[in-house]
């Protein structure tokens, strides 16, 4: 399908501001044709929210709690926030500070905008993660003294200690730096791949095993931190590369090879993303979407500042005669985010027009995000953010509906001068549907359970400002851990939910809805729950799915 866009959110500041060459670019792109079924007006905004998280987050995990996790390495040398009750952390195997009195690690209160030091001992540094079914967050890996180790942060409220706390001994079977982890549908981890390993373990470990998957083996160094997302049939579909396949991890059996994405290699250190599109309907079908990347070239010759992707691509894992299509994006990028919203749009944000994935290796930082919407094909150009947000930075939903923008430290150590300093600024992205002119269509969560089981119907009491015309729709949306420009774990459930019907003598509505149909479907774990009318999110609201 041909790259189209709208215009009329992009302010006319922005365009004033805009380099002739991508001006030239907007102006050869052809408008969409206005077929937009919501009522979305208003505009996008930008928030700084904190000037300093002491912190440049290289890993970030939005927990059921409110607060907000950030994790970078511990071999970075000090960091600009002291770790409580004047600890240190004396550690004979850190790489640069054995002995090293700041925090590493914070926990970000978003009702605040606030942070609180953090405790870890071993090394962090690229590695993985997934909240367990009960909100605890499992991290694993890093680098050096942490390559083999897993930890876990129980998340508590703003005003509570909770902090990590690490295993003693190596627990993961392989070294895990780069490695990607996936919630499964019977509450445990499966974590794959890295920079030391082209296998797969499970976290409770499965009899000790350690399983080798070719399509790692095979793609060179392009496969760090593979795209894995859990399908509705229970299957993964696993993307490393260029190459993708389906893969029956029960029997350890390849069910599926799917064709090559065209144009450049999607994954670390070419650094595109990927989602998995919200499940819908009946749950058969399941869509991917990949977008971004960098030319192979680049990650082998910074100097050339090779373009970075323009390109997504779209393919149905489900079908046994997949194939991709492509799409062109505005603008070219790598290192992007893409961030599932309430809406089931994807927000690509975030990132780099040219290079590559690690220390100063890309240029030309790419400052609008894009809204894209999978049902209209089309791309919304956002107005731009003045920050830079490169590599190491993260982008995750919050309940609100805003995305909460941290980190970006192209840099090996903390390093405030040249080009793209170390990043500690925090900022949210509020997208279009937050813009106060929309509030006449906000519905608010008023009454609901905290407990939605499987398969089962569950009640929402919702208010409206003004009489529904059409369905209201609900979304669960999984809080995924967030690094190296790929959400971990992330995932969204539209369910199916009836007419909205008119509790007498109030503004409040009743909608029924039926819980998530298998844990294949949605793997027990927190979700944020979200009404939908007219296109326009209410606040989300945090919900357990379990048996
Ligand atoms: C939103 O952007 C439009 C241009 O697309 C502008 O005319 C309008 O004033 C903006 N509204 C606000 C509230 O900034
Ligand atoms: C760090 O630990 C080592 C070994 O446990 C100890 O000898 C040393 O005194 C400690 N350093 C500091 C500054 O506490
Ligand atoms: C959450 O589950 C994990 C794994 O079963 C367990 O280790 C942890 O203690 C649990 N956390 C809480 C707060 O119960
Ligand atoms: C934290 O705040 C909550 C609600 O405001 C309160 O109930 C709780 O006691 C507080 N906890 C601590 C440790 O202060
Ligand atoms: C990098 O690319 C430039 C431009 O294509 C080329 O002139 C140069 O020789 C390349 N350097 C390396 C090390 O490949
Ligand atoms: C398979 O794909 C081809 C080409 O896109 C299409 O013509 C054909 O109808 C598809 N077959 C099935 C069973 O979907
Ligand atoms: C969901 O529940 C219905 C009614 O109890 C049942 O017929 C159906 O098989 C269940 N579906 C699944 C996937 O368990």
């Amino acid at each position: 399908m041909e790259a189209c866009f709208i215009v009329t959110r992009i302010h006319c500041a922005f365009l004033f501001f805009l380099a002739p060459a991508l001006l030239l670019l907007l102006q050869q792109l052809k408008p969409c044709e206005a077929q937009s079924t919501t009522t979305v007006a208003g505009n996008a905004t930008w928030t700084l929210l904190l000037e300093n998280a002491g912190i440049a987050s290289m890993h970030t995990a939005v927990t059921y709690m409110g607060p907000v996790i950030f994790l970078d390495r511990t071999d970075i040398g000090p960091s600009q926030i002291a770790l409580a009750d004047e600890r240190c952390r004396n550690d004979s195997l850190d790489q640069t500070d054995t002995f090293d009195c700041t925090a590493h690690s914070v926990m970000f209160d978003p009702d605040t905008n606030t942070v609180r030091p953090l405790y870890i001992s071993t090394d962090t540094w690229c590695s993985s993660g997934q909240f367990l079914p009960n909100g605890t967050l499992l991290q694993t890996g890093g680098f050096n003294d942490g390559v083999q180790k897993i930890r876990w942060l129980d998340p508590c409220a703003a005003n509570e200690t909770c902090d990590w706390v690490e295993s003693d001994t190596d627990v993961l079977q392989a070294g895990r730096w780069y490695a990607t982890n996936q919630l499964l549908p019977d509450g445990s981890t499966f974590v794959l791949g890295g920079q030391y390993s082209n296998a797969y373990e499970f976290l409770p470990a499965d009899g000790s095993l350690l399983y080798n998957l070719d399509l790692l083996s095979t793609q060179g160094y392009f496969d760090w931190y593979p795209f894995v997302h859990l399908l509705p049939d229970g299957n993964l579909w696993i993307f490393a590369n260029r190459d993708s396949i389906l893969f029956d991890y029960t029997h350890d059996v390849v069910l599926q090879n799917y064709p090559t994405i065209p144009g450049e290699p999607r994954n670390y250190p070419c650094a595109g993303s990927s989602v998995l599109l919200a499940l819908d309907g009946d749950y058969t079908d399941a869509e991917v979407m990949v977008c971004g990347g960098a030319s192979i070239m680049a990650p082998g010759n910074v100097t050339a500042q090779y373009p970075a992707s323009q390109t997504c691509g779209r393919m149905v894992v489900t079908s046994p005669n997949a194939s991709w299509t492509m799409i062109e994006m505005p603008f070219r990028r790598n290192m992007g985010d893409m961030v599932l919203l309430p809406t089931s749009e994807i927000l690509i944000i975030n990132g780099a027009q040219n290079g590559a994935q690690g220390w100063n290796t890309a240029t030309n930082a790419v400052y609008n995000p894009l809204t894209f919407d999978p049902d209209t094909w089309t791309f919304v150009v956002e107005p731009a953010t003045t920050i830079a947000r490169v590599y190491h930075s993260t982008a995750n939903l919050l309940p609100d509906g805003r995305v909460l923008v941290a980190g970006s430290n192209c840099h090996i150590m903390y390093t405030f001068t040249g080009d793209f300093p170390t990043e500690l600024r925090v900022e949210s992205f509020s997208p279009a549907y937050l813009d106060p002119i929309n509030d006449p269509f906000r519905p608010q969560i008023v009454t609901f359970s905290e407990i939605v089981n499987y398969n089962t119907s569950f009640n929402v009491e919702i208010s409206l400002p003004t009489a529904p015309t059409g369905n209201i729709g609900l979304t669960l949306t999984s809080s995924p851990f967030t690094t190296h420009s790929f959400s971990q774990g992330q995932r969204q459930i539209k369910l199916p939910v009836t007419a909205p019907s008119l509790i007498s003598g109030t503004d409040t509505y009743l909608l029924t809805a039926l819980g998530p149909i298998s844990t294949t479907v949605a793997p027990p774990s927190w979700y944020m729950l979200h009404a939908i009318n007219e296109g326009i999110p209410s606040g989300g609201i945090w919900v357990n799915v379990q048996y």
